[in-house]
């Protein structure tokens, strides 16, 4: 038998399946025509401003970036109101994931979350060899006691999604407040934040960051990708205690983030004009498929982000390729364990109206 060469971990990872690119549905299909509303990215794509900054950051490549991201974490500590050293900033949220896992799990620690969630979590604790206590959604949502009660002194890091992907349901403060009182000292809870500016109105949305400031076993996520239009760019950052951020720094790469993207985020940040419009058409998009999938007889997760998961009644990886066909592209529920879901992302009116009318005559 030949030795095994990797860490056991590394044969147990399930691996990352992306939203479809668009080049490669152009190849497959020979469309001209794609609209991906897959990765739940913004529509509207970044501001104007963020490309400028880009654009003139762009001849300045030849030179390292800074890689403390000093300005760009002035910039968002002032957003935020915390101070500097609160901050660590990764190449996408899914960066500060695995730094995570690297730096807090070891040998005799398990990790509890929810199932269906973003897979990152379960890639971050097997990686670490160590188990995921897997906790189902109870109608799309968090069941954040039954998660409380799968705590254990092992428990090292919970992880919430919030909102949840795929369902885009959210956990409300008090929940979140419930799970952290039950955390064991040494546990962390991890409050993944990457469609927060989309509930900057929901009265319930966790107010998270004075649990940071009052020093709690708490990490929140949050990320450029999503509403700031900044996919591409990878570029996302977590909030803890300095005492959490320190370890997260010490397993970093010193060059994590490029610099085209510390200077895209900074005026993206600046922009927040623009992040107003996303939110708006986002909420008026939510309401369109809503009524929609009302006529279509399709049942759906209210969604406090800017996707919809949707229940097909039909294999939905049958649904995904006559889409394709069409030109339209989602992401499909069989890889999150439900094969007759699908996530959909909130796209531009025209995009929405486009993937209703493919939808309608596909399930026909
Ligand atoms: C809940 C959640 N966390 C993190 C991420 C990763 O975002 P980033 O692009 O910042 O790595 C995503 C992306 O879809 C997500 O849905």
């Amino acid at each position: 038998m030949t030795p095994r060469l990797c860490r056991e971990g590394i044969l147990k990872l399930r691996p990352y399946i992306p939203g479809k690119p668009i080049e490669e549905v152009q190849r497959e299909y020979g469309l001209t025509d794609i609209i991906k509303l897959a990765s739940n990215e913004n529509p509207l794509g970044p501001s104007h401003k963020a490309v400028e900054s880009m654009k003139s950051a762009c001849e300045r490549v030849g030179l390292y970036p800074d890689g403390s991201c000093f300005a760009l974490r002035q910039a968002v500590a002032e957003h935020l109101g915390v101070e500097p050293d609160y901050l660590s900033f990764g190449a996408g949220s899914d960066e500060c994931i695995h730094e995570i896992g690297v730096a807090f799990l070891e040998d005799g620690d398990d990790v509890v979350q929810a199932d269906p969630t973003f897979s990152q979590y379960e890639t971050a604790a097997t990686l670490m060899e160590c188990p995921c206590r897997m906790i189902p959604l109870n109608s799309y949502s968090y069941d954040v006691d039954a998660m409380a009660d799968r705590i254990t002194e092992r428990t090292k890091l919970v992880f919430v999604a919030n909102p949840n992907n795929p369902t885009g349901t959210m956990v409300t403060h008090t929940q979140v407040e419930r799970l952290l009182d039950r955390l064991p000292e040494r546990a962390i809870l991890v409050l993944d934040e990457a469609y927060h500016e989309y509930n900057v109105d929901r009265p319930d949305f966790p107010k998270a960051l004075p649990w940071v400031l009052e020093g709690r076993n708490i990490v929140l996520l949050r990320t450029f990708s999503k509403i700031y239009g900044l996919a591409g760019l990878r570029l996302g950052y977590a909030i803890a205690k300095p005492e959490i951020i320190r370890f997260m720094e010490q397993v970093r790469l010193p060059f994590n983030v490029n610099s085209v993207a510390q200077a895209g985020a900074i005026a993206a940040l600046a922009d927040q004009e623009h992040v107003e419009k996303s939110r708006k058409l986002n909420a008026e998009g939510k309401h369109y498929f809503y009524s929609e999938f009302d006529r279509l007889g399709l049942p759906y997760a209210p969604s406090d982000a800017n996707f919809v998961w949707v229940d097909l009644k039909k294999d939905s990886r049958w649904v995904f390729g006559e889409l394709l066909k069409r030109g339209v592209i989602i992401r499909t529920g069989d890889i999150f364990g439900c094969p007759t879901y699908a996530r959909v992302t909130i796209g531009l009116p025209e995009e929405n109206q486009r993937f209703i009318g493919a939808l309608e005559e596909v399930l026909a």
